[in-house]
């Protein structure tokens, strides 16, 4: 497996070669993030994976502080899980800009996690378009966990003509259907039995209002529960810790 940190030496290693399937990270991989990795060596000559823990989106310096880095675990799975190359830029790399050109979308961005996480897209679709052009991927993976993610980065993709695949993947959840996440380790062990509760009552509630209420009486604080285009949509806290999950609506559902 091949690692470059830097910009000029992944464009160096990539030129001449054909183009890979991409699956863009911010580390402190689980079995969620190795998915598409199968995904992409299923569907491509080769893989390559970046691990950069973006700081244009966040919107909270302290969610940014306490975001989990392990990148030496990281590189074993990756490793073992038969990878070909990795990609472990720098802030410095990524923005020699300072942040100053930046891509935004002006409609969906600002719903759900948009209306609650300010600039967090503008971040998230920045970066992406900024690896799409480094790793020149034929397919380039992402996961149903961040739906509203991938279909900012799909209407990114069309809007922009760019020259990729955007494949959408299914959510991996443990067995008790927590979906899994990076964040999950970082909840109390009370807030981790509790947690599972949010893909059964989004999945099981009447309406998004019902299902809401529902978890606030459980104890989560709800960010939203939103039902848009045949998909719920949720966001809850529990203390510290900031979980999403979605569903699709099933006929039954208003
Ligand atoms: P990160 O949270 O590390 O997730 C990387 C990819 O793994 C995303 O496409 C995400 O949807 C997918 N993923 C995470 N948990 C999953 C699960 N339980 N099931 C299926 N897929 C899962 O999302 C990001 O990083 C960043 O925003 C990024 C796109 C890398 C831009 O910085």
């Amino acid at each position: 497996m091949k690692v470059f940190d830097s910009p000029a030496a992944w464009r160096g290693f990539r030129a001449g070669l054909e183009a890979p399937g991409f699956v863009p990270t911010m580390g402190a991989l689980h079995e969620g993030h190795l998915s598409l990795v199968r995904r992409s060596q299923d569907e491509n000559p080769w893989t390559v994976v970046s691990v950069f823990v973006n700081p244009t989106q966040f919107d909270e310096a302290a969610d940014l502080a306490a975001y989990p880095r392990q990148v030496e675990d990281d590189l074993d799975r990756l490793r073992e899980a038969g990878v070909d190359a990795v990609f472990l830029p720098s802030a410095e790399d990524l923005y020699p800009d300072d942040y100053r050109y930046r891509v935004s979308e002006n409609q969906l961005s600002h719903r759900l996690c948009g209306a609650h996480r300010p600039g967090h897209f503008d971040g998230v679709l920045t970066v992406v378009l900024k690896l799409l052009n480094l790793v020149r991927p034929a397919r380039a993976y992402f996961g149903e966990k961040d739906y509203q993610q991938l279909q900012l980065i799909r209407g990114m993709a069309e809007a922009l003509f760019l020259d990729v695949d955007i494949v959408g993947c299914p959510i991996v959840r443990e067995a008790d259907g927590l979906a899994r996440s990076s964040r999950n380790r970082r909840l109390a062990e009370r807030d981790r039995r509790l947690a599972p509760e949010l893909y059964r009552v989004i999945r099981n509630s009447g309406s998004a209002e019902d299902a809401g209420a529902e978890l606030a009486g459980l104890g989560f604080e709800v960010d939203y529960v939103e039902d848009i285009d045949a998909r719920r949509f949720a966001a809850v806290r529990l203390g510290e810790v900031r979980l999403i999950d979605n569903v699709p609506l099933e006929a039954g559902h208003s």
